[in-house]
């Protein structure tokens, strides 16, 4: 094979259909099952929206109440989960928590071996309804805090906001986060889901994939992006330099400016004006206008000098902030919404399945003998 054929970072190699998102560059849009991702953000709860992930068309009344009533059953942790959780040292990072947590749900599954269409949809399920209370828990006990039970009288994002704060949120704020785990629940063919896909190849199970899925995720050019850009507003904030001089010095150190650029958007993201939006509700409502001053200041000298766009870590980020999520709890949220995505696509690699097995090009020493 020619160094020509190689794709570094399989750039634009098309791998496998999918009928659960669309990503389209050209028209910055985004599909979940063929409706545009705004609609769904603006009129629908997120689990409607993993209900239509999972499968293929939003629920009736009947299936909501169902799927509502079944998340709710399974959101108390798990004491065995906590248990694992409280070995976990302090120091480490909260995905570490995430990526632990559902590797031990997995090994107490009672289906754990099974992956058929219908214990894939139930694992779904569960470890959907399971990970705010792990990323609640987590997030308390770095602050001393204890645990608070879930409230059955709440749907999941209010339920998730009272879990972490013990203090029941504004409408508004629930609205917010509602939308943000809209938006982050799934975009094709990412690195996490990819991983996710290539570990249901070879007929692993879900929890496997999942947990391949949220190591894949930390890393800073994918999900770890949105805690990357809290770090770069502080460290602007405190060096009371204005944004574009800030980005001037960056840029000259040659660093990458986290919640910008992305692989398959190069006019930016779809996904940005609506998770602004929510950004822009949220400065309102915590009256903290500086924030989003800093916000559209290094957007502008980023546009000025790159010409790069924000994708959705960068609106993302300060919301969660302003929420009062620990910036490095913001990572472990997009894994509590990203799972949507992740399962669907684990359910349609095993309905559909072939071992991901690429080939390389080997460039070490010629053959040689002892
Ligand atoms: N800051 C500075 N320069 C950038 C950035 C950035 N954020 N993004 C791209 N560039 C430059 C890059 O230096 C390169 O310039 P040159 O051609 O002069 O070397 C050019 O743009 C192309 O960049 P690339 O890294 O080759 O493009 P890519 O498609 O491989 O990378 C990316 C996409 C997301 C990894 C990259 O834009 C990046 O590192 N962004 C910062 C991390 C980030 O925000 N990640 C979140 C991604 S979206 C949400 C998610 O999936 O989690």
């Amino acid at each position: 094979m020619s160094e020509q054929e190689i794709r570094k970072g399989l750039a634009g190699v098309v791998v496998d259909y999918t009928a659960i998102s669309k990503v389209n560059p050209e028209s910055n849009s985004l599909l979940y099952r063929g409706y545009p991702v705004q609609e769904l953000a603006a009129q629908k709860s997120f689990e409607e929206v993993a209900l239509l992930l999972w499968k293929g068309e939003l629920p009736s009344e009947a299936e909501l109440t169902e799927f509502e009533a079944t998340e709710r059953a399974n959101r108390a942790p798990d004491s065995r989960v906590k248990a694992a959780i409280d070995l976990l040292p302090l120091t480490c990072h909260p995905m570490d928590v995430c990526r632990t947590a559902t590797s031990v749900i997995g090994a107490n599954h009672p289906l754990a071996e099974d992956s058929s269409p219908e214990a894939n949809l139930r694992k779904a399920q569960e470890l959907f309804a399971a990970m705010p209370a792990v990323v609640a828990y987590d997030q308390r006990r770095r602050t001393g805090l204890p645990a608070v039970p879930p409230r059955e009288d709440l749907g999941y994002s209010a339920n998730f906001l009272w879990m972490t704060f013990g203090e029941e949120a504004a409408p508004e704020v629930v609205e917010a986060f509602n939308v943000s785990m809209i938006l982050y629940a799934e975009h094709s063919f990412n690195a996490s889901t990819f991983t996710a896909r290539v570990v249901t190849s070879t007929l692993s199970d879900l929890h496997s994939a999942v947990t391949a899925a949220i190591g894949a995720l930390k890393g800073p050019l994918h999900g770890g992006a949105n805690e990357a850009v809290m770090h770069t507003f502080e460290e602007i904030q405190s060096t009371g330099v204005d944004p574009a001089a800030w980005l001037q010095d960056a840029l000259a150190q040659k660093k990458k400016i986290m919640g910008f650029g992305h692989r398959v958007y190069k006019n930016g993201d779809s996904r940005v004006p609506t998770m602004r939006g929510a950004l822009e509700k949220m400065v309102e409502h915590y009256q903290r206008p500086d924030l989003l001053e800093l916000y559209t200041g290094l957007e502008e000298a980023m546009g000025t000098a790159k010409n790069i766009k924000p994708n959705l870590d960068y609106p993302a980020g300060p919301t969660y902030h302003l929420m009062g999520f620990a910036t490095p709890t913001f990572t472990p949220l997009f894994v509590a919404a990203r799972i949507t995505g992740w399962s669907a696509h684990v359910m349609e690699q095993a309905a559909s399945n072939s071992l991901i097995r690429p080939l390389s090009a080997y460039n070490g020493v010629a053959e040689r003998h002892l």
